[in-house]
């Protein structure tokens, strides 16, 4: 088959065009694949659709200013690369190819503990300042938690994200379908009796902890300084929670649409818990972050004006990277600013602090 070049992409969901003819079917299943009939992963992306802009005019935008702090740290953009695990299947380099697009864009990335290369693999790959997170499967050992984490801390990662979302990996049938059977990947977390015919997300996933609770986070506080952030809370309630158990963060996610189906889209979770934060003056108490479905600057920008402080990107850069390797998610990252900077433009504001709720009218999110 032939591949379309790289000019050729204008925008994330190009790239997502071309990864689905030149990808291996494993790997495709792997990577595109959500929970039973897929409903969520849809509506991850469509929930965006629901809500418009009610942009400003007559404001002064000439120059527009995109950077942003996230979890105390300066980044060029406030979107980041979330944790994906197995990066090789989609590129000989795996995770190393986006540390180094993060490093020439400024983005933050976040590591998996599920990467095909190992961490040490992908710190090493840092360059200068840049900031790397750590992705937190937590293992039914703690001694190996606690090992993966003050690893993490000692290499300079900047922030713990515990995947809360996956106490059992959901059933991705078309990746159960496709057999895994790709030992391109290293997992460092210990499962040892992996059952590879039900697929890649079941075969590396038998070490997680489903007894996980709130009991636990003070542990996690005791044994690292690391910002924590919890990463898959999908209502209200946990993220009050959060704020009372002291996390530093939240991600409202529902994992792309991999773990609970039906489970609500990460923006309309946003939409209900920006509220209710303002309402008790704790907005500035917690970040919320969010992911899912993003394609567009227009669908970060939205995020943005409900008040999340950063937004996490995943399958389109996999794609970039499987079809393109490096340059590709150079481009998918270059592509996403010119569309921020431009809908900034358009929507009349210049810089981040500058979006807020009255920039979108959000009746159609919430209102059916
Ligand atoms: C993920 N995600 C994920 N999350 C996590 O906490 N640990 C992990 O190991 C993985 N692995 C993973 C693999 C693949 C192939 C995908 C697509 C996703 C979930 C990920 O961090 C994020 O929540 C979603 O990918 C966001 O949705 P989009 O941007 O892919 O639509």
């Amino acid at each position: 088959s032939r591949m379309p070049s790289l000019a050729a992409c204008y925008n994330l969901l190009d790239f997502e065009a071309v990864a689905r003819q030149v990808m291996k079917k494993t790997a495709w299943a792997y990577y595109s694949s959500g929970a039973d009939d897929e409903i969520t992963l849809r509506e991850n992306h469509a929930a965006f659709h629901k809500i418009w802009f009610r942009p400003r005019i007559l404001v002064d935008v000439e120059n527009i200013d995109m950077s942003t702090k996230m979890l105390g740290t300066k980044c060029s953009i406030p979107f980041y690369v979330t944790a994906t695990a197995l990066g090789k299947l989609g590129h000989p380099e795996g995770e190393v190819v986006l540390t180094k697009a993060a490093h020439q864009h400024d983005v933050v990335q976040m590591i998996p503990t599920l990467a095909s290369c190992s961490f040490d693999e992908i710190v090493d790959a840092k360059q200068g300042d840049q900031v790397q997170w750590l992705q937190l499967y937590v293992n039914k050992d703690r001694d190996i938690t606690r090992k993966i984490v003050e690893h993490a801390e000692k290499r300079g990662c900047k922030g713990l994200f515990i995947t809360v979302d996956a106490p059992q990996l959901g059933r991705r049938e078309k990746d159960m379908r496709s057999k895994f059977s790709d030992p391109g990947s290293n997992v460092q977390s210990g499962g040892s009796d992996i059952d590879r015919s039900q697929g890649a997300a079941r075969a590396i996933s038998s070490f997680i902890d489903p007894a996980l609770s709130w009991k636990d986070i003070p542990w996690f506080k005791s044994i690292t300084k690391m910002p924590i952030v919890l990463k898959g809370v999908q209502c209200v309630e946990d993220v009050l929670r959060a704020v009372e158990a002291g996390c530093d963060g939240v991600v409202l996610s529902n994992h792309g649409g991999r773990q609970l189906e039906t489970a609500r889209s990460g923006i309309e979770v946003l939409a209900e818990v920006m509220p209710a934060l303002r309402e008790r003056g704790w907005e500035k108490r917690i970040e919320v972050f969010v992911d899912g479905g993003v394609r567009r600057a227009t669908d970060i920008i939205k995020a943005l004006c409900l008040g999340a402080t950063g937004i996490g990107i995943g399958r389109p850069f996999l794609y970039a990277m499987s079809a393109y390797g490096l340059d590709g998610v150079d481009r998918a990252m270059q592509l996403l600013k010119d569309e921020m900077e431009m809908n900034m433009r358009l929507i009349g504001a210049a810089r981040i602090e500058d979006l807020n709720p009255s920039l979108i009218d959000t009746r159609g999110l919430l209102g059916g």
